[in-house]
């Protein structure tokens, strides 16, 4: 694979480098640093030495990625906010735009820093939005809820490497359907990334999102089914607390039609890295 004999760490990662490149992969420097990394069993690049790196490895996780498959599903872990997440097949890789989220709650409740409260991750998949917030909040618990029980097995493998246990709760349930809904009474605030994707442009998008699970993308015909059903059931509950929804321009139109329709407050909306509306937190007057 490589076109001449690789002496050392850096000539390693620019011969990595130029095929990633040559095959337009985006990113291809920061995906060659993952590669080598991995392959060295490091969590960073500037700590691996040359006799640790597998090159075997790399070659076959290079011909794996030159067919289209996204790194992160090739070696079943994604970085975000602080910590590495084991995914797959079953889960929506975790997006660095997520990240506006994490941060924002971060600086909403700073004043909670050292106290108990609990919230809910609703549509948790690999769990890592709620892990995130865990280990910013020390005293925090938090109820992680998936309909899919693939999902929420990754979801329980991250919590045990992450070393959140004691404080997270796992339900496999269809929204809040199989939820003990006593606890939401207590709840300060739900975080939830939705499938938001309009069916009919599912299979409009691209190569390597189209990996992760159609469970995950598909929010239905106008992409709003599950910010409709949550809202509803959270209305219908009195619920006191806020929520943290992912947003996206593709169904943002619809869903503020929606909003303007509910007696709800939006607190706010804020951007992500890219200037695109992402977050929107709510609340019920
Ligand atoms: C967009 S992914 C979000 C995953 C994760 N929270 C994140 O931000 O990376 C949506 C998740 O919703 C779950 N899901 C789909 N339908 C659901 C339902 N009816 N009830 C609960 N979870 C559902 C999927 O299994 C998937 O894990």
């Amino acid at each position: 694979m490589f076109n001449k004999k690789i002496q050392n760490k850096t000539e390693l990662r620019d011969e990595i480098n130029l095929i990633l490149n040559n095959h337009s992969l985006r990113n291809s420097l920061l995906e060659t640093q993952l590669i080598i990394s991995y392959s060295a069993k490091r969590l960073n690049y500037l700590d691996v030495k040359f006799d640790e790196i597998d090159i075997q490895e790399i070659e076959k996780i290079i011909k794996e990625r030159l067919k289209g498959m996204p790194l992160s599903k090739i070696i079943k872990q994604k970085g975000f906010w602080k910590d590495i997440f084991y995914t797959d097949e079953n889960t929506l890789d975790p997006r660095s735009d997520s990240e506006i989220l994490i941060e924002n709650i971060i600086k909403d409740f700073k004043s909670l820093k050292n106290t108990y409260f609990n919230f809910i991750d609703l549509c948790c998949g690999t769990g890592c939005l709620g892990i995130s917030l865990l280990k910013e909040f020390e005293f925090a618990k938090c109820d992680f809820i998936d309909i899919s029980s693939q999902a929420l097995l990754n979801c329980k493998r991250n919590i045990s490497t992450l070393s959140v246990n004691r404080r997270s709760s796992v339900f496999e349930s269809d929204l809040f359907e199989n939820y003990p809904i006593s606890n939401i009474k207590n709840t300060k605030f739900i975080i939830c990334n939705p499938p938001y994707i309009p069916t009919k442009q599912y299979f409009l998008l691209d190569k390597e999102t189209l990996n992760d699970p159609k469970i995950s993308l598909d929010g239905g015909s106008k992409g709003l089914n599950f910010y409709i059903r949550i809202i509803e059931f959270l209305e219908s509950q009195q619920f006191t607390g806020y929520v943290y929804f992912e947003i996206d321009p593709i169904i943002e139109q619809e869903l503020d039609k929606f909003l303007l329709e509910k007696a709800l407050k939006i607190v706010y909306k804020k951007q992500d890295y890219l200037n695109l509306d992402r977050l929107l937190k709510v609340t019920f007057p």
